[in-house]
């Protein structure tokens, strides 16, 4: 399929930047795959790095290739963090959790001295918002949380698997909050980090520093802009 051509295309060239000695956070999702499985063929040809995993999916992934995958409860920082996304945008917001894995991605890309996306062309979007804004929150204040994200104008849906709601590693629910396109993805994202329960949301306002974006075999790789 040309668009995991261009996912494994886009993971393979920014794999270049996990050097030795580095302790790396692993993404999630399909392009996510692509790279952990790069990094595998790497690590068995003696590129020696440690990880942090952003789920338990990709950290399955990486210690069945034999990456060593340390607790990120244990890690304050990582050197670099190499994620995939749904949607980034010409300022370097990102819009991502598709997968679910929001909160543990940010938590990683965060803590990153470095943090690069890697997308398929389809991900590049002139402004954030054809998808929603998924949203983890505490099965506790399901309602509460439910009410504060409607005021805030959003048609919210809860996500569900199998007809059950989605649970995601930590064991809280999803909502996906259509807003709509986005005119201002940081104010969106202040007020959601304001209601509590609301856990982490998947606006990725300023963490990222850089994106390798393969399209149609084309690599370009744009760098965060210092003024954002
Ligand atoms: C996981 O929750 C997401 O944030 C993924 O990083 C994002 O959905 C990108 O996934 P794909 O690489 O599968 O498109």
């Amino acid at each position: 399929m040309p668009q995991d051509d261009d996912k494994r295309l886009a993971a393979i060239a920014a794999a270049d930047e996990v050097k030795d000695g580095m302790l790396v956070g692993l993404g999630t999702g399909s392009t996510a795959a692509f790279l952990i499985d790069e990094l595998g063929r790497r690590h068995a040809a003696g590129l020696k790095f440690r990880a942090v995993a952003t789920s338990l999916k990709s950290e399955a992934q990486a210690k069945a290739l034999g990456i060593s995958v340390l607790p990120f409860s244990e890690v304050s920082s990582v050197d670099l963090a190499i994620d995939g996304a749904d949607e980034i945008d010409p300022h370097m917001r990102a819009l991502k959790g598709a997968g679910g894995a929001m909160l543990r991605e940010k938590c990683v890309a965060a803590s990153a001295r470095r943090m690069v996306v890697i997308a398929d062309g389809s991900k590049a979007v002139a402004q954030l918002g054809a998808m929603p804004v998924p949203c983890e929150t505490l099965p506790f204040a399901q309602a509460f949380v439910a009410a504060a994200l409607e005021r805030l104008g959003a048609r919210v849906v809860l996500r569900l698997r199998d007809g059950q709601p989605h649970r995601t590693d930590q064991d809280n629910i999803v909502f996906d909050c259509h807003f709509g396109m986005l005119a201002d993805p940081a104010a969106l994202a202040a007020q959601l980090s304001s209601i509590p329960g609301m856990i982490g949301h998947g606006l990725f306002i300023d963490e990222v520093d850089a994106l390798y974006l393969a399209d149609a075999g084309q690599i370009i790789v744009r760098e965060r802009l210092i003024s954002g």
